[in-house]
C-alpha cells in the first residue's frame, strides 16, 4: 500500500473555521473592506487571452523590487506567505535539522518545518507574550537551520524590536531566519532593507491584509539575493496567477487607499483596546490589525453569541499560553462600532448569568 512519509503522516490536518462565515467577518485578520476599486477594475478587464498564458512572474518581481528599493535578484513572489514559509523550509531543512519557533504563533511555520521532517523547538513567549530573546539564543545549535518570527506576532499582537531579531540572526549564521511582517502596515516597522547585509536574514510580507487581498493569495519574500536564487530553484515559475500579478501594481500604486485603511485600523484598534479595558477584559495591546483579549471559560459561548449577532471571531483557546482567549480583527469605523457593541451585549448576558469568570489563566506565564 502506498504510504505517505513518515514526518506527513504525524502531521494533523489543520482545517481553519471557514465554512458558513457569513456576518462581519472578523475572524481571519482580513481587511473589511476589500481591495482598492483599482485591483478591481484590473481584474475586470482580465480576458480569455490573458488567463490562456502561463503567468510571467518576472516584471511584477522587478515593480515589487522597486517599490521596496531592492534589487529585483533579492525579492520572489510567492502564493502568500504560506508558500514563502514552505519554499523556506524546503530549501534549508533536512530531515533532522532544528526549526525555532516562539509560541503562540502562526501555525504554519510548523506544519511546513515538521512535513520536511525537522524538529521544532517550541520556545515559549515570556509575561504578557513578552519576547523570550534568551531563551530563544540558548536554543540555537550547530542543527538550527530555521528561526520563524511573526512581527508583529498572530495571535498575540506582539512585537519585538528590530534589534533582537538581527542579534538572533547574526547568533546563527548557519539558519534562516524568517521575520514574517504579515502584520507590517499596521505596524510600520520593519527590516526588509536590512536584507541587503545580513545574508541569512529574510523577510515575508503579505498582500492578504491590509491590501485586502487574501482570496487572491500573493507574498513576497525577501533576501540576500544568492539566497533567493537558491528559493527560486525551488519554486515552480508559475506559482503566482496571472490574476494576481496583473493586479498587483494597481494595488501597490493605490498607497492612498491602504493608507487610508491602515489609519483607520489604527484608531480602531485604540479604541476597541479602551472599550476592552472598561469591560474589565484583559487584552495585550496590540500592533496589528486584531486583539487577542481573554475571556476565559465562557470563550466557546462567547464566540457563539457573537456570531448569533452576526459578528465572527476566532477562538484562541487551544493555542500554548493563550487558554480563555478569543481574538478580534479590527476594520473600520463601523465595523468596530458593531463589534464593540456586540462584545458589550455578550458581557452583559454572559456576565449576569454567572459564566463570564475568568478562571483560566492566560498569557504564557501570567
Ligand atoms: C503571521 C502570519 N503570517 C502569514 C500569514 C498568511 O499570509 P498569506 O495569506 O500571505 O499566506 C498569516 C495569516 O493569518 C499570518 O498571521
Amino acid at each position: 500500500m502506498l504510504e505517505a512519509r513518515d514526518a506527513v503522516k504525524k502531521l494533523h490536518t489543520y482545517r481553519p473555521p471557514l465554512a458558513n462565515r457569513t456576518g462581519l467577518r472578523l475572524d481571519f485578520n482580513e481587511s473589511t473592506i476589500g481591495c482598492s476599486p483599482r485591483v478591481l477594475a484590473g481584474l475586470q478587464s482580465l480576458d480569455a487571452d490573458s488567463l490562456a498564458r502561463y503567468p510571467e512572474r518576472e516584471p511584477v518581481e522587478k515593480m515589487v523590487a522597486s517599490f521596496l528599493g531592492l534589487d529585483p535578484a533579492q525579492v520572489l513572489l510567492t502564493n502568500g506567505v504560506d508558500e514563502a514559509i514552505h519554499l523556506l523550509c524546503s530549501t534549508y531543512l533536512d530531515p533532522g535539522d532544528e526549526a525555532l519557533i516562539v509560541v503562540p504563533t502562526f501555525a504554519m511555520y510548523s506544519i511546513f518545518a515538521l512535513a520536511e521532517g525537522a524538529h521544532v523547538i517550541e520556545v515559549r513567549a515570556g509575561d504578557n507574550f513578552t519576547f523570550p530573546t534568551e531563551q530563544l539564543l540558548a536554543q540555537i545549535s550547530p542543527r538550527t537551520r530555521l528561526i520563524a518570527v511573526a512581527n508583529p506576532n498572530n495571535p498575540t499582537g506582539a512585537v519585538v524590536a528590530g534589534q533582537v531579531l538581527l542579534q538572533i540572526a547574526q547568533a546563527a549564521p548557519q539558519a534562516a531566519v524568517l521575520v514574517d511582517e504579515a502584520y507590517f502596515e499596521f505596524y510600520g516597522e520593519t527590516l526588509i532593507d536590512r536584507t541587503r547585509q545580513i545574508p541569512n536574514l529574510f523577510v515575508a510580507r503579505t498582500f492578504s491584509k491590509a491590501y485586502g487581498l487574501a482570496g487572491l493569495r500573493i507574498g513576497i519574500l525577501a533576501g540576500d539575493a544568492r539566497q533567493i536564487e537558491m528559493v527560486r530553484r525551488v519554486a515552480s515559475p508559475y506559482n503566482v496567477n496571472v490574476a494576481a500579478l496583473a493586479v498587483l501594481a494597481a494595488a501597490i500604486h493605490d498607497q492612498d487607499y491602504v493608507n487610508r485603511y491602515v489609519a483607520e485600523v489604527r484608531r480602531n484598534r485604540e479604541r476597541l483596546q479602551l472599550e476592552l479595558g472598561s469591560l474589565a477584559l484583559r487584552y495585550w495591546p496590540s500592533h496589528a490589525n486584531f486583539v487577542l483579549v481573554h475571556i476565559g471559560l465562557a470563550h466557546a459561548e462567547f464566540v457563539q453569541e457573537l456570531r448569533a449577532r452576526g459578528v465572527l471571531v476566532r477562538d484562541r483557546h487551544s493555542d500554548p499560553g493563550c487558554e480563555g482567549c478569543v481574538r478580534l480583527t479590527v476594520g473600520t469605523d463601523e465595523h468596530t462600532q458593531t463589534l464593540i457593541l456586540a462584545v458589550r451585549d455578550v458581557v452583559t448576558q454572559i456576565g449576569l448569568r454567572g459564566k463570564f469568570q475568568t478562571r483560566l489563566s492566560p498569557g504564557a506565564r501570567p
